[in-house]
């Protein structure tokens, strides 16, 4: 079957008119990029401000303009405006409307501009948006953590690494570690508002105009500090698209180790906090279960939002300037993400405020592994002068000895310490709690319930702010 017909069949199958309905699937954006209805509009009435302003156009039409544009804006939020693919995307639907409603006027609101500059200020308008709703966002998560961090702020839990039982910790001390996380992803969205918040409009297609514009005025009535310095690069960059899309892919690797803590904190194993069934599910076979469906969903959609990040940065690697279509490929990734984070975080916010914390089974936990072991060594530097590698030796006997006798190193006899080494008195047991081990790290940034008390306040103060 070597004949045109036949082969043309191969590739044309799915589209019944044949190559143009194929230009017009992979070429068009508007199933996705009417999300920036709203900015578009926006734009469009600043630019024809503008322009008004400067004299490029007629007044009577700039209003025409605008009272069109507001008209498209009632009927895309009712839901009565019709989307085509035939016209290709946002900006193209809009204007071609607008001239069904107002007629000639319409062909002169894309005076002194491309849709190169229109698509870029549109998606900057709407990252931008998305960034200080992320900010909010962490903000929720933070206060959540605060709260619980003050509630638990001498509450004693074990602290890991290796996930092998290291030191006892306190639990406000574990939420303050993630109150500094999250509040580095707030300070990394701060960052980026400030880097992106200037205004391509004007640009046109790559070089500029000669028409008599006023871009710091489009700039300043979009809520820009400033309009972009280079023409060029306005139409071609993608980094306020690539750094949201850094930010959320942190913010959610955060968000992975936390669900994945909550995981195994909420086993029957471990039982540190139980999960409100508003955030959890029972299995539909196993009538005991309870399972943390929402934080193994928040620890899942990070592979998604993380390939996004990947995603896009493989479509930007190597396009020259200045704008071309692939950079169309931007806004499904962006917009996925978007949507994903927001969720994982409101999902995480509500599970850190209503998780029901077993200060019990989080006491006993932090008092196995001979978890102060390092507490007794210490108390041998500081107390017998040893040096620290033979007080380490010494302890690790004591360790041994416990161990074979199956009790806790607070439970092994005075006169057994002292066959280990016989300087070792009495007042050694003051630090071999589990309390009396948190309540001595006192160092800055320390576990300490003073220090972690002291940490709440200064970070109160500072997320008020933030
Ligand atoms: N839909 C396009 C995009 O998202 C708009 C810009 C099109 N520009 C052009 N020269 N075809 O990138």
């Amino acid at each position: 079957m070597s004949d045109k017909k036949a082969s043309n069949a191969m590739w044309g199958g799915r589209f019944a008119s044949g190559p143009a309905a194929i230009m017009e699937a992979i070429n068009a954006s508007i199933d996705f990029d009417k999300k920036l209805y709203a900015q578009d509009i926006r734009g469009s009435i600043a630019h024809s401000e503008m322009l008004a302003e400067t004299g490029i156009i007629a007044t009577e039409d700039q209003e025409k303009i605008a009272h069109g544009l507001n008209t498209i804006l009632k009927e895309i939020e009712s839901g009565a405006f019709e989307f085509s693919t035939k016209l290709e995307d946002i900006h193209m639907n809009v204007e071609a409307r607008l001239a069904e409603l107002i007629g000639s006027a319409a062909g002169r609101l894309h005076t002194a501009r491309s849709r190169n500059d229109q698509v870029a200020v549109d998606f900057r308008l709407w990252v931008k948006d998305e960034l200080f709703r992320v900010a909010d966002a962490l903000k929720g998560l933070i206060e959540a953590f605060l709260v619980r961090a003050e509630e638990h702020a001498a509450t004693v839990t074990p602290g890991f690494t290796h996930m092998q039982t290291a030191q006892p910790v306190t639990f406000g001390h574990h939420c303050m570690a993630y109150v500094e996380m999250f509040s580095r992803d707030l300070s990394r969205v701060r960052d980026a508002i400030e880097r992106m918040d200037e205004s391509p409009l004007g640009s046109a297609a790559l070089a500029g105009t000669g028409f008599p514009i006023d871009r710091f005025r489009t700039a300043k009535a979009l809520g820009f500090r400033e309009p972009t310095r280079n023409s060029l690069d306005s139409v071609s960059d993608r980094d306020f698209a690539l750094e949201f899309l850094s930010i959320a892919a942190i913010c959610a690797t955060h968000l992975s180790r936390l669900a994945e803590e909550i995981v195994i904190w909420s086993t029957p194993q471990f039982g540190f906090v139980r999960l409100s069934d508003s955030f959890s599910t029972g299995s539909s076979i196993m009538p005991q279960k309870k399972n943390p469906d929402a934080a193994e969903l928040v620890r899942a959609k990070t592979g998604r939002v993380n390939g996004h990040l990947i995603g896009l940065l493989t479509v930007m690697k190597g396009l020259p300037l200045a704008y071309s279509k692939d950079m169309q490929e931007d806004k499904e990734a962006v917009f996925d993400a978007a949507e994903t984070l927001d969720l994982m975080l409101a999902a995480m916010t509500g599970m850190v405020g209503d998780m029901t914390i077993n200060e019990a089974a989080m006491k006993k936990a932090a008092g196995s592994g001979y978890s102060t072991a390092t507490d007794l060594a210490d108390w041998l530097v500081r107390t017998l002068n040893l040096p620290f590698r033979d007080a380490h030796h010494v302890t690790g006997r004591a360790v041994a000895l416990a161990e074979s006798k199956k009790v806790g190193l607070e439970k092994l006899a005075l006169e057994d310490l002292q066959s280990i080494h016989a300087g070792i008195t009495e007042d050694v047991f003051s630090v071999l709690s589990v309390q009396n081990s948190v309540k001595s790290r006192t160092s800055f940034g320390g576990t300490a319930p003073a220090e972690v008390r002291r940490q709440i306040r200064y970070w109160k103060k500072r997320i008020a702010k933030a």
